[in-house]
């Protein structure tokens, strides 16, 4: 067989393992060639690819980032966009597209699957975990740890100056980096977008916190946390020009409020893009490899509409269609374990 792959969406650590694991199992196991769609859809509407053999990927598994460019965007957002996917598909003579993406890029997948009958299979991407059908996505489990450890170190400052540290971590829908550096973290409050926050009741807490002596405390906010309504300022949201919400920010506010209503000193850490660079942990690293080779063993099955998901300890096909349009949130009964250490 001939497969083209392409990565789509914000990067994510261990894109280049499931790169190299496509590519091993293809050459290997199967006698496949495999070529690389440069920055995302628009390097499939461009035809513009690149050779990708165990030649030269070799050195790759611990790299973050992509060799192959990633980009948002849509064949949808362009007039004929689909029909010149499928006419690569065959110009090329493809017998197959992995498409390794977040939300946005397999619904895409999904979506020329259906109404173009195009032969796709998908991988699960993205550090923010929030996509139905599978149990984890890879990037983030990296994610989590890269922000576990910015929150040990900020405990020895934060316990030094008896401050409070807001630190921000990315989240736009949901708050599972939130929820697990909190936890793992030892996080004095977690707050996240699925549960609206009371200011006042975060003060409260801190406050309490103060009157047993306990004078340092570190609140971690995802990025999409949101207030109850009416209680708290926040400045109006803009958008990209995907129409995704531009986020980053929450945190000062909550940290000019708690300074304001508490008087406790407070500090804001924003980690920002270094929660998705970098090399990805040992255990992301053998979630790629498993999700890359079952990625060509869907292609070899024709599972096409189809993407590899995590469940339980098995890698598993599941419809592409089961994520369209959803957005998986944090397990409640996990968000009251995170609570049981708050403040
Ligand atoms: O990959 C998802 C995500 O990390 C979100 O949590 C975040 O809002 C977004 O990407 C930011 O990505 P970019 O700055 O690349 O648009």
């Amino acid at each position: 067989m001939r497969v083209g792959v392409l990565t789509g969406g914000g990067d994510c650590p261990g894109l280049n393992a499931v790169i190299r694991a496509i590519v091993r199992q293809a050459e290997r196991v199967y006698g496949d060639e495999v070529i690389g769609f440069l920055d995302a859809w628009d390097g499939v509407l461009a035809r513009k690819t690149m050779p990708l053999t165990v030649e030269t990927m070799r050195g790759t598994l611990p790299r973050g980032g992509t060799v192959l460019g990633t980009k948002r965007g849509s064949p949808f957002d362009t007039e004929g966009g689909p029909e010149e996917v499928a006419a690569t598909i065959a110009d090329l003579g493809l017998d197959a597209i992995i498409v390794i993406g977040g939300n946005g890029s397999l619904t895409v997948a999904c979506r020329l699957h259906e109404q173009y009958g195009l032969p796709i299979v998908g991988v699960p991407k993205t550090i923010d975990n929030d996509i139905v059908g599978t149990d984890v996505t890879f990037g983030f489990h990296t994610a989590v740890q890269i922000a576990t450890d910015a929150i040990d170190r900020l405990h020895t400052t934060a316990e030094s100056h008896d401050r409070v540290m807001v630190v921000e971590v990315m989240g736009r829908h949901s708050g599972w980096i939130a929820t697990y550096a909190g936890i793992a973290g030892g996080a004095t409050m977690v707050l996240i977008p699925e549960i609206p926050f009371d200011i006042d009741e975060v003060c409260r807490r801190l406050s309490a916190r103060h009157e047993r002596n306990r004078f340092a405390s570190i609140v971690v906010v995802a990025e999409g946390a949101e207030p109850v309504p009416g209680t708290l300022e926040v400045e109006e949201r803009t958008y990209d020009r995907f129409g995704h919400v531009l986020l980053g920010g929450i945190s000062e506010v909550i940290a000019r409020e708690i300074a304001a209503r508490t008087g406790f000193e407070t500090r804001v850490v924003m980690l920002g893009h270094i929660q998705r660079g970098g090399t990805p942990t040992a255990y992301d690293r053998v979630l790629c490899t498993r999700f890359g080779v079952a990625a060509m063993d869907l292609v070899h099955a024709e599972g096409w509409g189809q993407m590899v998901v995590a469940r339980g300890n098995e890698i598993v096909p599941a419809p592409l269609s089961v994520m369209v349009g959803k957005t998986k949130r944090v397990d409640p009964e996990l968000y009251k374990v995170a609570s049981v250490f708050f403040a």
